[in-house]
């Protein structure tokens, strides 16, 4: 880290010539290098220095998108709880409020403060390449969380963890079409919403992408499609907008929990019956995330598909940091195993790209067993 070396020569020449003068303490040392906390790797410079006993406290800036879903929430607690001073972390906590300003000014600081490691869940994917550069070039590794970035430098980041959207996205129009098969459903007869997510975040192109493809190939009535920015107030905006324009939804796609809440109420208050049988005038929700709020729903009826989206990133963050300490190497890209929960029982497995995913019938032991 180049920065702390120039910072702890700069420090040393201020002592020596503080010293000269008779000004000199050991606290004015210690004082100027007490904005960040180091790496034991960052200690082989600081031979003789004050912080030297605080050297092995990992210093970590987390910048997470906000606090717009339960899934997000899930995903701020298992951060925190696995980033701890008991474990050996120093957590700076940033919450951008789904604004990429506010987590382009916070790696920012993250800089001047020199933290050790910086995290980033990225609202969307494009407008990194200049930040994560500032980020290089102060000899900081970034590990980003979640939702991906899109960089024409590769070597930007260090590494990524999270969902697989695409495979989320298509394992849910796969399960669609083989509902339809099942129950004898023309494609010409699902006239389907798509509630979005925050446009340009991963989780939203890699779930609306599908959607608009598998529409497209099977005949399916893709009436329109808008954001409701993972959020449950828009998800219920733009469903009552739905309802408003269009009389014959009958399944309504929408890319997360807190969205399929806000659409259930929308539809609820509209006086539509919510379930999965389409033939007999019910509207269809289909949800992503799985939160235990998600699959409650699911198992009552008013969700008839959860496709998994896993937020418990914590540990997952903390095994590549604690490998790049030991100066392991780890993966560029790693995506974690997801699952699919359904209401009944109408299709037990999905295929897609030649692969087999279990639907496991929601029940209430599944559902006690949910972490978050
Ligand atoms: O990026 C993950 C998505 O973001 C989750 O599906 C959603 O709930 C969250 O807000």
């Amino acid at each position: 880290m180049k920065k702390k070396v120039l910072g702890i020569i700069l420090t040393a020449v201020m002592v020596m010539s503080l010293a000269a003068c008779g000004g000199a303490s050991s606290s004015t040392a210690s004082t100027t290098k007490s904005a960040g906390s180091s790496t034991a790797s960052s200690s082989t410079a600081s031979s003789g220095t004050a912080s030297k006993s605080s050297s092995s406290v990992i210093t970590i800036g987390f910048s997470q998108v906000g606090a717009e879903s339960d899934w997000r929430t899930a995903n701020t607690t298992s951060m925190k709880n696995t980033f701890t001073a008991a474990n050996g972390y120093n957590l700076i906590f940033d919450d951008a409020q789904q604004k990429q300003e506010n987590q382009i000014t916070a790696i920012r600081n993250f800089i001047q403060q020199e933290v050790d490691y910086i995290v980033l869940a990225p609202v969307t994917e494009t407008g990194w390449d200049t930040v994560l550069q500032e980020a290089k070039d102060a000899n900081i590794p970034v590990i980003i969380v979640d939702r991906m970035v899109n960089v024409s430098d590769q070597s930007l980041y260090t590494a990524w963890v999270g969902s697989n959207f695409k495979l989320e996205g298509q394992k849910a129009c796969a399960w669609l079409k083989s509902y339809a098969e099942a129950k004898k459903i023309k494609a010409s007869d699902l006239h389907i919403v798509d509630i979005q997510g925050t446009i340009g975040a991963s989780a939203q192109i890699g779930r609306t992408d599908p959607m608009t493809e598998a529409a497209k190939a099977n005949g399916w009535d893709l009436l329109a499609s808008a954001s409701g920015e993972f959020t449950q107030a828009k998800g219920q905006e733009v469903m009552e907008s739905f309802i408003k324009q269009y009389s014959n939804i009958n399944v309504v796609y929408c890319e997360n929990d807190n969205e399929a809440f806000g659409a259930i109420d929308a539809l609820t208050a509209a006086g539509k019956k919510i379930g999965s049988d389409i033939a007999n005038g019910e509207v269809m929700v289909l949800s992503f995330d799985s939160t235990k709020a998600g699959l409650t729903d699911t198992l009552s009826g008013q969700i008839t598909l959860n496709t998994e989206c896993n937020p418990l990133h914590g540990p997952r963050v903390q095994k590549i940091i604690e490998t790049l300490k030991s100066g392991g190497t780890v993966d560029k890209t790693a995506y974690v195993d997801e699952e699919m929960f359904s209401a009944d029982t109408t299709v037990t497995s999905v295929t897609v790209n030649g692969k087999s995913y279990t639907v496991t019938k929601l029940t209430q032991d599944v559902l006690s067993a949910r972490a978050y």
